[in-house]
Parts: structure tokens; C-alpha cells; sequence
């Protein structure tokens, strides 16, 4: 049984998760009309994997008999510049989610709900994944001293990405 108060946590980061796939979305936009087509495919796909985190926890509260309730989410925003500024942006948003995914097993810990708690040690990994990811490619900015042909083969490279969170949500 899980409580309310875990259960409108849980709703609080379906918000978030939907925000930061909303968030990436703006930027692929943002990117592709810059004519980065690769970086913007890359950040399309890191909007399907937000969209698969928040779509992971709805199941989880449907698994445990309570509802996921959706509330308005925020204009994303983020501060037009350049390759690396978008770049430390995703990197300084995803510390915001490993510390909201922290304060949430304080909580399941707190509650002694260990349902809870084991769920979270997946976004706990997924989130080391993703801000490895982040760090890399601005390591890799820097080592290419944020040229013009670098930023061009990085366009190319990100644009290899492809989906590997599942887009059917009835599957999950
Ligand atoms: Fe859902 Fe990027 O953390």
C-alpha cells in the first residue's frame, strides 16, 4: 500500500519528467532551426526517454492501486546560445532531477516503503547514465575547442542516437 503522500510525490515527478521532455522538445526545435539537425534529433530522442520515465512511474502508481493525476506543465525554458551553453543547460537541468529523485527515496526510506525505494534505484542509475552523457559531450566541446568542424562532426555523431526506451507506453 503506498501512501498519499508518497503518491503525490510520485505525481510531483511525473510533472517533472513530462516538464523535461517538454524542456528538450523546445530545444530540438530551437536546434534544428539553427540547422544542428543531428544535436536536435539527439535531444528528440532524450524527449521519448523523459516522456518513458514519467509513463514508468504511471504504471508504477497503477501497479500499487493509486492514480496518476496531471497537472499543468511549465513553458520550458531555457536561454538561447551557444552548442555548449545548450549543452551545460540539459547537464545543469538533469542535477535538478538527481536531486529530486534523491529527495524521493529520503522520503520512500523515511516511509520504510521498499517498493518505492527499489523502483527508484532504476532512475537512480538512469540518471548517472544521463548526466555521464551530458559531461561527455561538453568534454567533448571543450576538446575540440568549440570549432566550428568540430561542432560539425558532434552535429553528425549526436545525430546517430536512436530511441531505446520503448514509445508504446501500453507496453510497459
Ligand atoms: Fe528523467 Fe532526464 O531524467
Amino acid at each position: 500500500m503506498i501512501s498519499k503522500k508518497m503518491t503525490d510525490r510520485i505525481n510531483l515527478q511525473i510533472n517533472r519528467e513530462m516538464y523535461s521532455a517538454f524542456l528538450y522538445l523546445a530545444m530540438a526545435a530551437a536546434m534544428k532551426e539553427k540547422g544542428y539537425a543531428g544535436i536536435s534529433k539527439w535531444l528528440t530522442v532524450q524527449y521519448h526517454e523523459e516522456m518513458f520515465h514519467a509513463m514508468k512511474f504511471v504504471k508504477y502508481l497503477e501497479e500499487q492501486g493509486a492514480a496518476a493525476k496531471y497537472e499543468q506543465i511549465d513553458k520550458p525554458s531555457f536561454k538561447d546560445g551557444s552548442v555548449k551553453e545548450y549543452f551545460e543547460q540539459v547537464l545543469k537541468h538533469e542535477q535538478f532531477v538527481t536531486s529530486s529523485i534523491r529527495e524521493m527515496v529520503e522520503l520512500a526510506r523515511a516511509e520504510k516503503d521498499y517498493a518505492t525505494e527499489n523502483l527508484l534505484q532504476w532512475y537512480i542509475d538512469e540518471q548517472v547514465e544521463e548526466e555521464a552523457n551530458d559531461n561527455e559531450i561538453l568534454q567533448t566541446i571543450d576538446l575540440m575547442g568549440n570549432s566550428a568542424h568540430g561542432l560539425y562532426m558532434l552535429n553528425i555523431q549526436l545525430g546517430k542516437r536512436e530511441n531505446e526506451a520503448t514509445l508504446d507506453f501500453t507496453a510497459l
